[in-house]
């Protein structure tokens, strides 16, 4: 398997393969790979001739530092993972902060038409802009023809293809659905971190959405957020941030139900010191 630490020696790559007309996927990731990040792989290579994964824990999108740093970094065995998935039709591009940034390791303010003030955007000061930032440099690089991001991330997705139609960027964004662990939990990097309790504790997260989607069907949406509250609030190892109703659209809390309307469930989780989050499609 091909992997690139730098712009150089991928755009070598990238130009054999334009040439050759071939179609390009890209699945941007920050490593610490799960089949979470495959599944957006498999569904790459069903559409594209290759799939170029990124691999690159982005400094500007994290507010806190003690996270950047704890992120898990494992090179190794994620380019074994990515093998299981295809040695030759996929491809990484792990680079360097400074092949990214150079010597200025700063984000560009994006607007994205007010997605960037609600939910994560209100926890996560400037994560959007670092998001944006690393992104469109990404779809700069490598040029693909089709983008995939996971559904686990909404607000992102939702981000992304804003950031894609504003700037005209010749890319097709692709949602791909959440891949779950058997009990529930949606896959997430951040997992591995989680003492053995609060592991055992965190696929109460997901039974909780579920419970919420089915009230949503007859009580107001601020009766299903109370009931949520409460439930988190009996919780003895898990502390919700955050539990938003919100118009699937414009991702604004949703105060009174349209039937015209279709709407999500955003939920932020701290396991510890590790946070969780999940959303479920309500309607
Ligand atoms: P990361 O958290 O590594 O996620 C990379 C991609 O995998 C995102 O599109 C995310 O939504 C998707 N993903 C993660 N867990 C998933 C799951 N359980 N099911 C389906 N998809 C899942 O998101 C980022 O990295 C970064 O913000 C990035 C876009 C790479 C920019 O730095």
């Amino acid at each position: 398997m091909n992997v690139f630490y730098n712009k150089i020696d991928l755009n070598h790559c990238l130009e054999t393969l334009k040439s050759q007309k071939h179609s390009l996927g890209f699945v941007p990731t920050m490593g610490a790979l799960h089949q979470g990040h495959l599944s957006l792989i498999k569904k790459g290579l069903q559409n594209n001739d290759f799939v170029a994964v990124s691999i690159f824990v982005n400094p500007t999108q994290f507010d806190n530092k003690e996270d950047l740093i704890k992120y898990p970094r494992t090179l190794e065995n994620d380019v074994e993972l990515l093998k299981t998935v295809s040695k030759n039709k996929v491809f990484v591009y792990a680079p360097t902060v400074e092949d990214i940034y150079g010597d200025n390791i700063k984000s560009t303010h994006f607007s994205y038409d007010g997605l960037e003030h609600e939910m994560e955007g209100r926890f996560r000061d400037g994560h959007f802009d670092g998001v944006g930032t690393i992104v469109k440099r990404l779809f700069e690089i490598i040029k693909p023809d089709n983008a995939y991001f996971g559904e686990k991330d909404f607000q992102q997705l939702m981000i992304v293809k804003k950031l894609a139609e504003k700037y005209k960027l010749p890319v097709n964004v692709v949602g791909c659905v959440i891949h779950r662990e058997k009990d529930g939990l949606a896959m997430s990097s951040r997992n591995v971190r989680l003492k053995p309790a609060y592991r055992t504790a965190s696929p109460f997260i997901y039974k909780t959405l579920i419970e919420a989607k089915a009230k949503f069907k007859n009580e107001s949406t601020n009766k299903v957020t109370k009931w949520v509250t409460a439930q988190f609030e009996k919780h003895n190892l898990l502390e919700l941030e955050y539990f938003i109703i919100a118009d699937t659209e414009t991702l604004k809390t949703a105060q009174r139900k349209s039937n015209k309307k279709t709407y999500r469930a955003f939920i932020a989780v701290y396991a510890d010191d590790i946070r969780l989050i999940d959303n479920i499609a309500l309607n």
